[in-house]
C-alpha cells in the first residue's frame, strides 16, 4: 500500500487532518486500533473555539455542527453562593460553541468513510519505520495479515497512550508533566441543563461544573479524590453533592435524573517536546494533555492540525518545507499558552488537599480580582475563546 500521509489514530485529530487533506487532493490513510463505535462511545468535552469551528467548515463537515450546536457568549463563575459572568462576546467580540466531541468525531467519520479504505479500523501492531529517511513507512496488522504502508509523512494522532511519541528517542524527547491531587467525576443525564450557560463553581466542598450537550442532555462534574471509583457514587449522592457546590438559586432549579454515563478522569498537564521527529509529526493528545478545566483538549489538537495541514499543503503544492520545518515551534508556542490557562483555571477553581489558610485567601483574592476587574475578565475571555493560531 502507498499513501502521501499515514495518520496513526482515528480520533478527532487524525480524522480532521485526513478530511482537510482530502479536500486539497492529498491522500492519507488513517490507522485506528479500535472500532468506529468504540471511538464514538468515548464521552469527552464539548466546547469548541472558533478556530476549530472554522476547520470543521473548511473540511466540509460543519453543516450539522452549525445546525445543532449552541453559541455561548459567556460563562458563570461561582464561589459559594456568589457568582459573576465572564462575557466572552463583550470582551473579545466572539464566542464558543457547545457541540459534543462525540458529534464532532461522528461527523468526521461519516465524511472520511465515504472514501473506501481511507480509514482502517481495528488494526493492530501499528509501527512507523525509517522516520529519519525520505522513505518512511508504517506496518500494521489487519485481518491477521501484516501490511506495509509506504508514505511521505506520518502524523502521530494516536493520543497519550499511543505509539508515536515513543518513536522520539529518549535522549531527544523532553517531557514536562504536572499531575493534580484529585479527579473529576462526570455524569451524563437526559435532563435539561440547570442554566443556559456553563457554571464553573469553586466551593468549600470542592470544584463543580455544570455543562450540557443539548436542551435535554446535561453534563455535570464534581471534583473527587483520586481514590474514588464511579461505583462509590450513587446518582443520589452525586446530585446532593452537586447541589451543595453550586449557588443555592441554581441548586433549587436543578432537574435531576438517572445518569446514563458515569466516569472519573484524573487531571494532568503534559507536554512533549519536540513534536517532530524526521518525517513524524505529533498532534493532539499524542503530544500534550491539559486538565479539562479550560476546555482546551480538543481545541489544542485543532491548532496542531491547522499548522500541520497548512505545512503539508505548502509542501505538496509548492515543494516548500517551511511550514513543516516550523511546525513544532509554532504548535508548542500556542500549546504552552493553553497549558498555562488550563493550569490557571484549575488552580483558581479547585480545592487542593494541601492548601493552607494563606493559599485559600490568595485563591479568594484571585476570584475577587477576576470578578471586579475588566482587564482580568478580558484576559480570561481571550484565553477561553481561543488565542489566535
Ligand atoms: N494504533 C492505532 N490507533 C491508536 C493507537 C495505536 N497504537 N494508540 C491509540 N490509538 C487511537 C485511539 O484508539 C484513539 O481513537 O488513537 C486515537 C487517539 O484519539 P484521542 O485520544 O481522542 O486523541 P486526539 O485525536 O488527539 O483528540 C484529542 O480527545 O481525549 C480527548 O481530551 C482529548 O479532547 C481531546 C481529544
Ligand atoms: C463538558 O461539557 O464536558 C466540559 C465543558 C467545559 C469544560 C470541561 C468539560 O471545561
Amino acid at each position: 500500500m502507498r499513501t502521501q500521509v499515514a495518520i496513526i489514530g482515528g480520533g478527532p485529530s487524525g480524522l480532521l487532518l485526513s478530511q482537510l487533506l482530502h479536500k486539497k487532493g492529498i491522500d492519507s490513510v488513517v490507522l485506528e486500533r479500535r472500532s468506529r463505535d468504540y471511538v464514538l462511545g468515548r464521552i469527552r468535552a464539548g466546547i469548541l473555539e472558533t478556530g476549530f469551528v472554522g476547520l470543521m467548515r473548511e473540511a466540509g463537515v460543519g453543516e450539522r455542527m452549525d445546525n445543532e450546536s449552541y453559541v455561548h457568549d459567556g460563562t458563570l463563575i461561582s464561589y459559594g453562593d456568589e457568582e459573576f459572568e465572564i462575557n466572552f462576546k463583550e470582551h473579545t467580540g466572539t464566542s464558543v460553541i457547545v457541540y459534543g466531541q462525540t458529534e464532532v468525531t461522528r461527523d468526521l467519520y461519516d465524511a472520511c468513510q465515504q472514501d473506501e479504505g481511507r480509514v482502517l479500523t481495528e488494526v493492530s501492531a501499528v509501527m512507523p519505520h525509517d522516520l529519519k529517511t525520505d522513505a518512511p513507512y508504517v506496518t500494521f496488522m489487519k485481518d491477521g495479515k501484516v501490511v506495509r504502508l509506504d508514505c511521505d509523512y506520518v502524523a502521530g494522532c494516536d493520543g497519550f497512550h499511543g505509539v508515536s511519541r515513543q518513536q522520539i528517542p529518549e535522549d531527544v524527547r523532553r517531557e514536562y508533566e504536572k499531575t493534580y491531587p484529585f479527579g473529576w467525576l462526570g455524569i451524563l443525564s437526559e435532563t435539561p441543563p440547570v442554566h443556559e450557560e456553563l457554571i464553573y463553581a469553586n466551593s468549600e466542598r470542592g470544584f463543580a461544573l455544570c455543562s450540557m450537550r443539548n436542551e435535554n442532555l446535561s453534563r455535570y462534574y464534581v471534583q473527587c479524590p483520586l481514590t474514588d471509583k464511579p461505583e462509590d457514587w450513587s446518582d443520589e449522592r452525586f446530585w446532593e453533592e452537586l447541589k451543595q457546590r453550586i449557588p443555592a438559586k441554581h441548586a433549587a432549579n436543578l432537574i435531576t435524573g438517572p445518569s446514563i454515563e458515569k466516569s472519573i478522569a484524573p487531571l494532568r498537564s503534559f507536554v512533549c517536546e519536540p513534536m517532530r521527529w524526521g518525517r513524524l509529526f505529533l498532534c493532539g493528545d499524542a503530544a500534550h494533555i491539559v486538565p479539562p478545566t479550560g476546555a482546551k483538549g480538543l481545541n489544542t489538537a485543532a491548532s496542531d492540525i491547522h499548522y500541520l495541514y497548512h505545512g503539508l499543503v505548502q509542501f505538496y503544492e509548492q515543494k516548500d518545507t517551511e511550514g513543516l520545518d516550523s511546525y513544532s515551534e509554532k504548535a508548542l508556542a500556542r500549546i504552552w499558552k493553553a497549558e498555562r490557562f488550563s493550569w490557571w483555571m484549575t488552580t483558581l477553581l479547585h480545592r487542593f488537599p494541601d492548601q493552607t489558610e494563606f493559599d485559600l485567601k490568595i485563591q479568594r483574592a484571585e476570584l475577587e480580582f477576576l470578578r471586579s476587574n475588566e482587564a482580568a475578565q478580558k484576559v480570561m475571555a481571550e484565553n477561553y475563546v481561543g488565542l489566535p493560531y
